[in-house]
């Protein structure tokens, strides 16, 4: 619910929005954003949270991208991309499985954490080192300068990879094991912030602390023990010398970066039974995360009640300052949020929006129900949603899992995928939205069908008057799925990459 308090802020905030968004020159490579609201142009005026000590600049060093101020979302256009190479692994794609999705850096050369290592290539798919990790990794990596940092979850350790040689530069142990679940760790002012010693919970494990890393050396800072676990810990930076991130229950906390001293935290105990009881019992689950916005907000995507995210629950999102810790607005979603929203102005559409993506998680033998809805950044309110069918799989399981469950097994390796129902979405510089799903498409929505003028398919439809389209591509998709560089697009599905080029 907006309060009066509340109001007055979000109009000072818009104020100083549109102040800051005048005073930009609109160069003509950047026409495209320009004739949009002015959320487009902020994210050039604040930190975008993974500058670094050499001036590097990194296309896509992290799985919500370079501006974790307007997570998600990238100042190229999809238009006149097509496919240009594909890589899997050189046996079978059935004898890998991915971790998280691709990151680019400034020479777009793209990396991708597998079951059986890490990979990099140059941006024509030609593979320019392998890296074998102190251990079994099931994260996503981020670039920070030359460095490209990982975590393991077996052996709990973290890594530094210099980017250019694939060779070792540090490893640390962190904790003696850590969570299955697919991790984001993220640096910023050289602290790298993840996730280790796996909790031993029911229905999921994750990890039971947070750790502060010295990005340079992988010297321990800080650990820090949130209420609940975290699962696909995905750390955000303001730019502030602070790190939020999520609980698996949905629980929000704000730390220093460099001292690991907890600034607030919003559990919400309260009537809604969000997070848990004093016994333990009844967590809600969820592997969603939070997002900050340009406005002095952090934005959560989770379950409430004891909700696991299973079909026939509900989801809710959630707004708070990142200041204090207050929530500012939350609302409830039809399906389980199990996701990371981006935060960004979508085609047609005025004003900033927060792209969520509610699927319920796969179950066999349920037919999974999802959409793609738009709110209002400031005020949570419905700005559009897609509404697609139930998800038509073998097994209702993620597309690729049935498949190649044998082929995994045989090899050892991490027998399935099993992905949230949906990517986490991406906005381009155009304001589409495109988000990969456990069928194995990627969906795209152009906006509102009446202001399109692009080049039109069959295959294309329309519903609540937008147009919007899904592609097989082939397996299903983990939240880190999509990346973005100029005249690059990179799309992950569990076991291959997917290169897109002008
Ligand atoms: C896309 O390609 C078409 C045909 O080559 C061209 O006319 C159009 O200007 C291109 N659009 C963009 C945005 O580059
Ligand atoms: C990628 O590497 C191959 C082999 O060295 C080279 O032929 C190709 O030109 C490189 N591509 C780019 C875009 O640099
Ligand atoms: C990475 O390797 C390059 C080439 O050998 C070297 O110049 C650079 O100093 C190395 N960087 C780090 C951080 O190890
Ligand atoms: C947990 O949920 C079940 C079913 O909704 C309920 O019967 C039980 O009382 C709850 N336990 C606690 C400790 O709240
Ligand atoms: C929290 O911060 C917001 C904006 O920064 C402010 O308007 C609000 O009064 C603060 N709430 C509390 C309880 O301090
Ligand atoms: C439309 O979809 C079908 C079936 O997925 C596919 O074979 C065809 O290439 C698509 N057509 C276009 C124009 O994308």
């Amino acid at each position: 619910m907006v309060t009066a308090g509340v109001k007055a802020f979000l109009f000072v905030a818009a104020l100083v929005v549109s102040v800051v968004a005048t005073e930009e020159d609109c160069g003509s490579e950047e026409a495209a954003s320009c004739a949009s609201p002015q959320f487009l142009q902020l994210h050039r005026q604040v930190n975008d949270g993974t500058s670094n000590p050499q001036g590097v600049s990194h296309f896509w060093p992290h799985a919500r991208g370079r501006m974790l101020q307007h997570p998600g979302t990238t100042p190229e256009a999809w238009t006149n991309h097509s496919l240009s190479w594909t890589w899997s692994y050189p046996e079978g794609k059935f004898h890998n499985l991915f971790a998280g999705g691709p990151v680019i850096d400034e020479d777009k050369h793209i990396y991708q954490m597998t079951a059986r290592g890490l990979y990099a290539f140059n941006s024509s798919g030609h593979q320019l080192w392998h890296y074998q990790p102190p251990g079994r990794s099931n994260n996503e990596v981020t670039l920070y300068g030359d460095l490209v940092l990982g975590t393991t979850c077996d052996t709990g350790n973290a890594f530094a990879v210099n980017r250019s040689t694939g060779q070792s530069v540090w490893i640390t142990n962190i904790a003696e094991d850590a969570g299955q679940d697919c991790g984001y760790p993220a640096a910023v002012d050289g602290v790298l912030v993840v996730g280790g010693e796996r909790a031993h919970l029911d229905p999921a494990d994750g990890n039971s602390q947070i750790f502060g890393l010295d990005a340079n050396s992988g010297e321990k800072l800080w650990q820090y023990r949130p209420d609940m676990p975290t699962w696909n810990l995905l750390p955000l930076f303001p730019g502030d010398g602070t790190t939020l991130f999520m609980d698996f229950a949905g629980g929000i906390y704000k730390l220093d970066l460099h001292t690991g001293k907890e600034l607030w935290k919003n559990l919400h105990h309260d009537s809604r039974g969000i997070g848990m009881t004093a016994s333990g019992e009844n967590r809600s689950f969820g592997d969603g995360g939070a997002a900050l916005g340009p406005n002095g907000m952090v934005y959560t995507c989770s379950n409430p009640l004891a909700y696991r995210g299973d079909e026939g629950t509900t989801g809710i999102v959630r707004a708070f300052y990142q200041s204090n810790g207050t929530e500012v607005w939350s609302t409830s979603t039809n399906f389980p949020c199990n996701n990371y929203p981006a935060v960004g102005t979508t085609t047609g559409i005025d004003g900033l929006s927060l792209v969520v993506t509610p699927g319920s998680l796969m179950i066999p033998r349920q037919k999974e129900q999802g959409e793609i809805l738009s709110l209002d950044a400031f005020t949570g309110s419905k700005k559009w949603s897609i509404k697609v069918k139930p998800l038509d799989v073998p097994l209702n399981m993620p597309e690729g899992d049935v498949a190649g469950l044998g082929t995994r097994l045989q090899d050892g390796i991490q027998p399935i995928c099993w992905p949230s129902h949906w990517s986490a979405p991406m906005i381009d510089g155009n304001g589409m939205v495109l988000v990969g799903r456990s069928d194995g498409k990627l969906y795209r929505v152009f906006g509102p069908d009446a202001g399109y003028k692009g080049v039109r398919s069959p295959n294309m439809s329309v519903s609540e008057g937008l147009l919007w389209e899904a592609t097989t591509l082939g397996s299903a998709f983990l939240h880190g799925a999509l990346a973005a560089a100029p005249g690059l697009f990179v799309v992950s599905s569990c076991d291959t990459i997917y290169v897109f080029q002008k």
